[in-house]
């Protein structure tokens, strides 16, 4: 059996979603949005926040992989699925449920300035500081957490825990089968 230690409720996360949409409609008050979600840890998130921001918007999704172990960030990414659409002369929030080395994010960043979009901001859900390798400013941060392994509200160990509503330390595990 895994052990798991709540570590950020249900509740304080619906509470700092809404501060965070609440600021991303002010900030493109006016203005169309195209959300674009990390595959598959930010889709959670990105429901709920894409529900309480109050302006025009779409959703895409992209899909990266790191190579190498899961465990040991390699530090490169590979693309596994690009979004649909262009995202040419559009605000683009690119949507991620963690910013834990920054290496993925700085790789879809560059992506993204590379095609023109009006503008380019980042928002994450979690962000564990102690373990950045590749600074990155990002525009909307919901949780500043501790250097340890977190599951739920979208996050996953080996694709599972996504469907718990808390964020969760994943404080021990028992060997996979
Ligand atoms: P980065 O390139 O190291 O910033 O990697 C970010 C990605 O690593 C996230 O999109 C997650 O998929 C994964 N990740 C990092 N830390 C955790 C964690 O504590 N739990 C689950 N996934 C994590
Ligand atoms: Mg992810």
């Amino acid at each position: 059996m895994d052990k798991l230690r709540v570590l950020i409720t249900w509740d304080q996360i619906a509470q700092k979603v809404t501060e965070m949409a609440d600021r991303i409609t002010h900030d493109f008050a006016g203005e169309s949005v195209v959300l674009i979600g990390v595959l598959k840890g930010a889709t959670i998130f990105l429901a709920d926040l894409a529900r309480q921001i109050k302006l025009d918007a779409t959703f895409d999704f992209i899909s990266v992989s790191s190579y190498g172990k899961a465990s040991q960030h390699s530090g490169e990414v590979k693309l596994l699925k690009d979004v649909d659409q262009s995202v040419e002369g559009k605000n683009v929030i690119l949507v991620e449920d963690i910013l834990d080395t920054g290496l993925t994010l700085t790789y879809l960043k560059n992506i993204f300035l590379a095609r023109q979009p009006r503008s380019f901001k980042i928002a994450v859900l979690l962000d564990k500081v102690p373990r950045r390798l590749q600074p990155i400013d990002v525009d909307y941060v919901g949780f500043e957490i501790p250097d340890e392994f977190v599951v739920g509200y979208g996050l996953d160990f080996a694709e599972r825990y996504r469907n718990l509503p808390d964020v969760c330390v994943l404080e021990s595990y028992s060997k996979p089968e």
